[in-house]
């Protein structure tokens, strides 16, 4: 696991995980559990109701003074990701098929349009000074302006918005050190601060926007108006959480990976209908999310393992996406590939903004591919030293 966060590490965590692959489809953890290591086990754990996600009830068994009582570990656990059913279900369905075709069609004129904008700002950097950081003008910025724009939340309270799930994020790390505690703590006591206020001031005036129309189906299920705003509450804020880094690592490392692979690149650029399909590899090649965990509900065998009820199974997602048994060629970045990975997760926890991110994602490589033709990365970038959530600091391009 320190090698993994090792910036070389990092920069390529592949070879790391066909080493950890060839010792097995599950492996034992050092601290305890097991890593998940093959594409058919990792798919078979998301889908199967033996394995659950650790949900509050499953927090409190493992007792006062471990990373799972902390604020922010808590917090996570009334989220979407952190229930099971009936309460899962119930919660999922009230949010109803959030990105359907008709929500996509409307975002894409948007989402087009933040694009542009972002766009035209990198292009006034790299006229200014030859070269611009690509995370920070575009990657950082086009998730939470698009999520904003479709909650309707201001534009100055961006900033706020990004370094508040930066800091949320370290609860979520696989085994987060104490300061990284400490700052998913100080995030998550400010997440309810933002977003309780977001739900108080918009039920003062509901309107036609997602929200208010959220507001509304929850006053049906919840007569108790306080529990139904600690629901919308954790529902809201965690779409929010689960949007903004996850999407950023996305369109930063897209850039990233085609640059890395020149002959994929002027493949795109002569044949741009193939930008969906170019963002679906980097999704499997590299995933903004490495791992999920899951705990077993009853004693069972998984991989030749007996593994305990209450014990907790990581599933590599990324590792599973290079899994030779189940993936030709894995370690080949192939814009022209088809078949599933395993980005978004799956079984009943899959991503719910699976369809926005890859719209945000396609947008904006048909536009970059258009209006920077001579674009390059001039440094390899660097990234935050985790294992389980990617986060790309830092990407310098440059016209040549
Ligand atoms: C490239 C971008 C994204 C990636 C790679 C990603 C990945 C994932 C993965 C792997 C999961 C499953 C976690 C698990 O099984 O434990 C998940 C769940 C989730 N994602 Fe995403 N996500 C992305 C973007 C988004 C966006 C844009 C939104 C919201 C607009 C979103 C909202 C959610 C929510 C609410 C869940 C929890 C679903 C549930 O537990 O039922 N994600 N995501």
């Amino acid at each position: 696991m320190s090698r993994l966060r090792s910036s070389r590490g990092q920069s390529n965590p592949r070879p790391i995980y066909a080493e950890l692959r060839a010792m097995g489809d599950v492996v034992p953890a050092p601290w305890g559990g097991y890593l998940l290591l093959s594409y058919e086990i990792c798919d078979q754990v998301l889908r199967s109701r033996k394995w659950a996600t650790f949900d509050a009830a499953w927090r409190v068994r493992q007792g006062e003074g471990t990373r799972w009582s902390a604020p922010a570990a808590q917090m996570l656990s009334h989220t979407l990701q952190g229930l099971n059913p009936p309460v899962h279900t119930q919660q999922r369905r009230s949010l109803g098929n959030v990105f359907d075709r008709g929500t996509l069609d409307d975002l894409r004129g948007p989402v087009t349009r933040l694009t542009d904008g972002l766009l035209d700002r990198l292009a006034g950097q790299l006229r200014a000074s030859g070269e611009a950081d690509f995370s920070a003008i575009v990657g950082e910025e086009l998730p939470v302006a698009t999520m904003a724009h479709w909650l309707g939340l201001p534009a100055a309270d961006h900033d706020l918005l990004r370094s508040l799930t930066h800091g949320q994020a370290y609860a979520q790390e696989l085994l987060p050190s104490a300061s990284q505690l400490a700052q998913a703590n100080a995030a998550a006591a400010g997440l309810r601060d933002y977003f309780t206020a977001v739900i108080r001031e918009r039920r003062k005036a509901l309107g036609i926007d997602v929200l208010s129309q959220w507001i509304r189906i929850w006053d049906e299920i919840e007569p108790d108006r306080d529990r139904a705003d600690e629901t919308l509450y954790h529902l809201v804020m965690f779409i929010v959480i689960a949007s903004l880094e996850t999407t950023s690592t996305l369109l930063s490392n897209t850039v990233w990976l085609l640059d890395q692979h020149p002959r994929q690149l002027s493949w795109l650029r002569a044949r741009p209908e193939l930008a969906a399909s170019a963002v679906e590899e980097v999704l499997r090649y590299d995933p903004p999310i490495h791992l999920t965990t899951r705990v077993a509900t009853e004693d069972t065998v998984l991989g030749g393992f007996h593994i305990a009820r209450d014990e907790v199974v990581h599933v590599m997602l990324a590792a599973a996406n290079h899994d030779r048994a189940h993936i030709v060629e894995p370690d080949s970045f192939d814009i022209t590939r088809t078949g599933g990975h395993l980005g978004f997760g799956g079984g009943i926890h899959y991503c719910i903004g699976a369809a926005l991110a890859r719209l945000e994602a396609t947008v904006l490589l048909e536009s970059l591919i258009r209006r920077f033709p001579t674009l390059r990365v001039t440094a390899p970038p660097t990234w935050e030293p985790r294992v389980a959530f990617r986060r790309l600091t830092a990407l310098h391009v440059a016209e040549r």
